[in-house]
């Protein structure tokens, strides 16, 4: 599949029209290995500008769950462009069918609301915990990620235990102000936190599994935790499900935990790759979307999203695609453990529904950002170099994940493997 453009002329515009020639900082990182222009991505392949073919793992940030462009998806959004592209008046029909479905898969909710990303959802979710509770501050945990809007940008990267961080520039003192980071997976910090402040919190928000810094699963006791202070001192508990959702389950990890949140945050692989997002939440919450708090968006429940999304979701289901996956991403896992064995590196793979991390040099699966920061990072980067040479797709970023999709077949996780362990050993040979 070769681009009709001439490939170097192609990179030197992207450099010239976007800042580091990508969206932002983590699509330009995957530059860094060598420009990365992507002319077509079907199944578990995409293919660049020159029309080499690359087995992908990184999926888009984990948003393709069924496999690149899959035939219904795409034919559902051909045959919504037919009858409309957008109404931005009242509701549409398969509007509604999506929000049927989604609520379906979570039960105890009522009410759905569409954005177009999951940052949107996650800013509409913690206004709407302000308004409910009167209160401002917002509870989140280091290593976990909520979009890169100024409420929850603080602490991705960095331990709570260096303080409080803005990931950027630009944050209002003041927004910042409203938010408190505390380190994941520490019910103890937890519980002292809210005994003191717990009256001026309007929501706890956390990831069920911490896929922001590789594959950290809460612990069911810090998830416990966390529920009981909510209802001791009045708060909201949001669960970030935008990455497990499909992914890691389709009954929500409320179910893994045995926790009911009062809001849960759904996006990426519900729509296998179109731009929606949601927020479900019970009737006391979202019934304030009424006449209280305001949302909006000209694109929110946008048609062609919405088809698109109800026909990977309801092909999801049919499939059963979470238990596919973590089948797919345990075997995967174990033969990437097994090469990195053979190829003399020292390192942990850690595994939840579908997806699965590498951490360089660590002996035990980390349970918090400190732990999955000590994991050799630089060993990381040039062992994701060596496989992209090699026709493998991964993030370039050592706390991001390696995702399965339902098009990779036995063959791709074979060629997988034994590209780890080739890429290892040069890794670890240029020392
Ligand atoms: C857990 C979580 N929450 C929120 C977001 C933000 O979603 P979006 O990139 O669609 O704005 C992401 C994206 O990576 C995420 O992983």
């Amino acid at each position: 599949m070769e681009s009709p453009l001439d490939p170097e002329e192609l990179w030197r515009e992207a450099s010239r029209v976007f800042v580091g020639g990508a969206q932002g900082r983590l699509r330009r990182e995957f530059h860094g290995i060598e420009p990365l222009v992507v002319v077509k991505a079907q199944g578990s392949r995409v293919w660049d500008a020159y029309g080499r073919e690359l087995l992908d793992f990184h999926l888009a940030f984990g948003a393709i769950a069924l496999g690149h462009n899959d035939r219904d998806v795409a034919a559902a959004v051909v045959k919504q462009l037919d009858r409309m592209v957008l109404h931005g008046a009242g509701v549409s029909d398969v509007e509604v069918e999506y929000a049927k479905l989604l609520l379906s898969r979570l039960p105890g909710y009522s009410r759905v609301l569409f954005t177009n990303s999951g940052s949107e959802a996650v800013m509409i979710a913690l206004r709407l915990a302000r308004a409910y509770t009167s209160r401002d501050v917002i509870v989140k945990f280091d290593g976990n990620y909520h979009g890169w809007h100024d409420y929850s940008m603080f602490n991705v990267k960095t331990p709570a235990a260096v303080g409080k961080r803005p990931e950027t520039l630009g944050i209002p003192r003041g927004t910042s102000s409203t938010v408190e980071v505390l380190p994941y997976n520490d019910a103890y910090n937890l519980e002292k936190f809210m005994s003191r402040m717990g009256g001026e919190v309007a929501a706890i928000i956390l990831e069920p599994v911490a896929h922001s810094m590789g594959v950290v699963p809460a612990d069911r006791d810090f998830v416990a935790a966390a529920r009981e202070a909510c209802d001791e001192h009045g708060c909201l508990l949001i669960f970030d499900e935008i990455l497990t959702f499909v992914r890691d389950s389709l009954i929500g990890m409320r179910n893994y935990f045995g926790v009911d949140a009062e809001i849960t945050l759904v996006g990426k692989s519900i729509a296998n790759g179109l731009p929606v997002a949601a927020v479900l939440g019970i009737e006391e919450v979202m019934s304030l979307l009424e006449d209280k708090v305001v949302s909006s968006g000209t694109f929110s429940g946008h048609p062609l999203s919405m088809a698109g999304g109800m026909a990977a979701l309801s092909k999801a289901v049919k499939l059963e695609l979470d238990k596919v996956l973590w089948e797919k991403a345990s075997k995967a896992a174990s033969m990437v453990a097994s090469a990195l064995e053979d190829s003399g590196v020292d390192a942990i793979v850690a595994h939840f529904g579908g997806a699965f991390s590498i951490y360089f040099g660590l002996s035990e699966r980390p349970k918090s950002l400190s732990e999955a920061l000590r994991a050799d990072g630089s060993f990381y980067r040039r062992f994701a170099a060596k496989l992209r040479r090699k026709g493998i797709l991964v993030s370039p970023n050592p706390l991001k994940r390696f995702h399965l999709s339902y098009s990779h077949s036995g063959e791709d996780l074979e060629l997988l493997s034994t590209a780890v362990e080739e890429a290892a050993k040069e890794a670890k040979a240029e020392g």
